[in-house]
């Protein structure tokens, strides 16, 4: 009886998602990206940032196709509840300027909507005086943008939807769905 009932709400659960992105097209994208940005800094020391939580499976996988010298950084911003953006960006977790001070950097974003959080997160990490500052996300809103910022590298161009999966939640669910999907 139990576990009949578990099978009926992990439909219902499935269904409410479509898929927009799957995992195999990730996965290319992913690679690209990461041989481009190897490309650029070759040899160099690159501390990579992930934004968390959204960028984590982005950044683990990006990092893991790297073929350089990669060292791991972790921030947290929050800005947004449910679907709608609150406006306000709050640092939940910092780096220490030793850290970031004289280093190429890449800050890791899992999307780019309004663009309050990254021109928020590109101001916090130029005041640390990376040597150079890189910005990837693999999600870019563009028909949202407000902010004049524009990210250096995006992994697929998506239009107004609210996506989740690979990372990506609504109100901290999804997260771990392997591909990008659309709440129907
Ligand atoms: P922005 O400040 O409006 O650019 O918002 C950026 C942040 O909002 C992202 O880093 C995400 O955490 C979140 N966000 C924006 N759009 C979506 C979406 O479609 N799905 C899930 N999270 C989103
Ligand atoms: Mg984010």
């Amino acid at each position: 009886m139990n576990f009949f009932y578990v099978i009926i709400i992990y439909g219902g659960y499935m269904k409410k998602i479509k898929k927009l992105i799957g995992e195999r097209e990730l996965n290319t994208r992913v690679k690209e990206l990461s041989d481009t940005l190897y490309k650029k800094y070759k040899d160099e020391q690159v501390v990579f940032i992930c934004t968390l939580k959204g960028a984590v499976f982005f950044s683990c996988d990006l990092l893991k196709k790297y073929k350089g010298d990669a060292r791991m950084e972790f921030l947290r911003v929050s800005s947004y509840k449910g679907k709608t953006t609150t406006g306000k960006i709050e640092l939940n977790l910092s780096i220490s300027q030793e850290n970031i001070e004289g280093k190429n950097v890449v800050i890791i974003e899992d999307i780019v909507d309004t663009g309050h959080t990254l021109k928020f997160l590109k101001g916090y990490i130029s005041d640390m005086k990376p040597k150079t500052l890189t910005i990837c996300t693999l999600l870019d809103k563009k028909v949202k943008r407000q902010a004049d910022i524009e990210p250096d590298y995006s992994g697929f161009v998506v239009d107004d939807l609210f996506v989740v999966g690979y990372g990506l939640d609504y109100d901290q669910q999804y997260r771990n769905l392997p591909y990008i999907g659309v709440i129907e």
